[in-house]
């Protein structure tokens, strides 16, 4: 079968993953693998715009690769690869600075709240952190981006971005679609229901958590309807953050009952959350099973990466010698 072109996807080794990267961003990467040519990158140069451990960067890359792996993607089928392996995406998104205007990224509201987060750490890097986004994408001439909701200001960008590469030096890359899930699995807030899912704020069930883990955190900072006190106050699921996550993980039919008897007050708060845990730790079963085969084995693990990248790097060197020529840096050629 002819593919319909190629896709280009990232995850930060800024820590372990959790339940938002699988549902907003790697769930979907499993079926485009079968329709489209597809690059899925650790970008560890985007994780360095945080403060880090250097000790600790293998062991993310590790933990990034282990999860895209357990998770379903199929080295037979998908590029993984490692943004540092390919030196093509830094040179690439120097270029690609040199045609955004400065205001394009003072706008960008990821940069002003890394910024308000990092006070103290407003690096150059998180500056250009979108424009090697840009990069990461554009290199591999990208048509479409699956990811989640928090990202679409970076695709816009990205599109902006292409088009005035295309705008000064003739026409070259496509703009590349969002591909963003329906619903709430775009967008999954982390426990407490206030703050979006994330590395950073730590409120998050991981990929690799185990039963006991998930069943603390749920029913410990789980939070429900706050209206709903005693067992005996009807609930409301439609406000409930531990509703919206038995979308994610229950049946139909659970999802009804729990919904229903939380209405009536029949169900209380830990009732609901006993069967969401129990289907959260069903769903994360055989991920963690093959997470556990691919860390006895972290020889292939590496394999996978190394051959991944260097397929992403033909690939790279080819679109950096065609820039080169439109850009005019060809004269020691
Ligand atoms: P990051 O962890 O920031 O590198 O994100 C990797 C991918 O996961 C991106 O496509 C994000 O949009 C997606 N993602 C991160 N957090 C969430 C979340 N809470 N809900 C849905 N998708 C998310
Ligand atoms: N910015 C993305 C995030 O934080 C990670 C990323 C870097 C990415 N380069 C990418 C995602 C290219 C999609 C395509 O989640």
């Amino acid at each position: 079968m002819t593919k319909k072109g190629r896709i280009f996807s990232g995850i930060q080794p800024s820590g372990r993953l959790h339940i938002g990267n699988y549902l907003g961003a790697i769930k979907q990467f499993v079926p485009l693998q079968e329709t489209y040519e597809t690059v899925f990158g650790i970008v560890d140069l985007h994780a360095m715009t945080q403060s880090y451990d250097t000790g600790e960067m293998s062991e993310r890359i590790i933990n990034a690769a282990v999860n895209y792996l357990a998770s379903g993607l199929d080295p037979d089928k998908a590029m993984l690869m490692l943004q540092s392996g390919v030196a093509e995406h830094s040179e690439l998104a120097w270029i690609l600075a040199t045609v955004t205007p400065l205001p394009w990224i003072q706008r960008v509201p990821t940069f002003k709240e890394k910024a308000r987060n990092q006070p103290d750490n407003v690096n150059m890097g998180l500056f250009n952190y979108p424009v090697l986004m840009a990069a990461d994408i554009l290199l591999y001439k990208s048509v479409a981006v699956p990811v989640g909701e928090d990202q679409r200001p970076h695709l816009e960008l990205t599109r902006e971005i292409a088009r005035a590469f295309n705008q000064r030096f003739g026409e070259f890359f496509p703009e590349p679609e969002e591909i963003i899930m329906k619903g709430n699995q775009s967008r999954v807030m982390g426990l407490d229901g206030k703050k979006r899912m994330s590395k950073s704020i730590g409120n998050c069930i991981y990929l690799d958590d185990d039963a006991e883990t998930i069943y603390e955190k749920v029913t410990r900072h789980g939070v429900t309807d706050p209206a709903r006190v005693r067992k005996s106050d009807p609930g409301n699921p439609d406000i409930c953050n531990m509703f919206t996550w038995h979308t994610f993980f229950s049946d139909k039919k659970a999802q009804e009952e729990c919904a229903d008897q939380c209405r009536n007050a029949e169900f209380g708060c830990m009732d609901c959350k006993a069967v969401l845990v129990r289907n959260i730790v069903e769903t994360l079963e055989p991920i963690q099973e093959r997470q556990k085969e691919l860390m006895d084995d972290l020889d292939k693990v590496r394999d996978i990466i190394r051959d991944g990248t260097e397929r992403a790097r033909k690939i790279a060197q080819e679109t950096m010698k065609e820039v080169r020529e439109i850009t005019g840096l060809t004269y020691l050629d």
